[in-house]
């Protein structure tokens, strides 16, 4: 389905003539802002939340200078997921700023980071891919209701798939190390999955539909930390295949934009390739989801007050 096709799939939904007054909040970067651009372009705004701002104004140029007759606002705003003082100061500027919120794209992630701990106290892969993106949805929770229609879409991975119960239960110990940096990963990934899960539930009857979703093998700088690919001789050695088997940036965000402007209400599930499909036994669960999350609301109490729970 093309880009222009979905917008009028949501302005069906939104039963409104453009896109104009509503806001797409996007935590860089998950492939191509440009296809971002094209999709708010009729009118609709969008902040970019990003942990280096001077990037986010960059993307945010390329996005004005690629997309003809931009007629959006586009907002660039400084977020840290690795500290949550500062999302919480995020969200309350948002909250000062923006009446609504249409949708809320959780994409910012770290793959094969060193394992540390955050100025929180918690495993900087764990933070940034799912406690921080959990804290953010919750504060925002408030604004996305207030639209007519709102979505979140959570970025997920096939890497969650090589995770056991044991590892998921590591948020348990303080977040001190997992058994690989890729486990890791995988936790955080899943830990995902179950969030929208458990999310979804709670949200039935209320206007948000929350999805998960699997971009694929992308060609991003997402594998910095990982030797095979972060080392350039390695890397150009791989290159005939990874031009075959890996998706450019443009194509790795569809199965996104898929999720976020599709006429279909579907919650809870978990898309690749532009279609919904069945995510890894655990992460299927729905005892495990609801555990989970209860699990997080406690490791997080001090940062999530009643009113942003649900
Ligand atoms: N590329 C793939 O093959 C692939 C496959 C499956 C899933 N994914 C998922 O897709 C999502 C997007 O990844 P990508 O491929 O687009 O990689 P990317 O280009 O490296 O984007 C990741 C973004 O996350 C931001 N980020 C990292 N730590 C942050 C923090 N503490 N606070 C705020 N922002 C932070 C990065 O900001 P900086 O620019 O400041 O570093 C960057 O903009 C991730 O969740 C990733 O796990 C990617």
């Amino acid at each position: 389905m093309g880009v222009s096709h979905m917008c009028i799939s949501v302005l069906a939904e939104l039963q409104l003539d453009s896109l104009e007054d509503i806001l797409f909040l996007m935590c860089l970067h998950c492939g191509d802002v440009i296809s971002f651009g094209h999709v708010v372009w009729d009118g609709a705004s969008l902040i970019l939340a990003c942990r280096n701002v001077k990037k986010g104004l960059d993307a945010k140029a390329e996005i004005l200078q690629k997309v003809q007759n931009y007629n959006g606002q586009i907002f660039v705003k400084h977020l840290d997921l690795c500290s949550i003082p500062n999302i919480v100061k995020f969200t309350e500027n948002i909250k000062s700023e923006f009446k609504e919120i249409f949708a809320l794209v959780n994409c910012a992630g770290v793959f094969y980071h060193p394992q540390g701990l955050t100025e929180d106290g918690f495993e900087i892969t764990l933070q940034t891919n799912y406690l921080g993106p959990f804290i953010l949805t919750h504060h925002l929770l408030g604004l996305l209701q207030n639209s007519v229609h709102a979505r979140i879409i959570n970025v997920s991975s096939e890497a969650h798939r090589n995770v056991n119960i044991y590892d998921l239960k590591a948020i348990t110990k303080c977040q001190t190390e997992f058994r690989s940096h890729f486990i890791a990963y995988g936790v955080s990934k899943l830990a995902l999955i179950l969030f929208t899960k458990e999310l979804a539930k709670k949200l039935t009857n209320t206007n948000v539909l929350v999805n998960a979703v699997n971009p694929g093998n992308v060609e991003t700088p997402i594998y910095r930390h990982f030797p095979p690919l972060s080392n350039p001789w390695f890397y150009a050695a791989q290159w005939p295949i990874r031009i075959v088997g890996v998706k450019s940036p443009k194509q790795g965000c569809q199965t996104l934009l898929h999720a976020l402007l599709t006429s279909n209400r579907s919650t809870g599930q978990y898309y690749s390739d532009c279609k919904s499909c069945l995510p890894s036994p655990i992460a299927g669960n729905d005892k495990i989801a609801a555990e989970y999350y209860n699990l997080t609301l406690e490791v997080l109490a001090d940062w999530l007050n009643t009113e942003s729970e649900c």
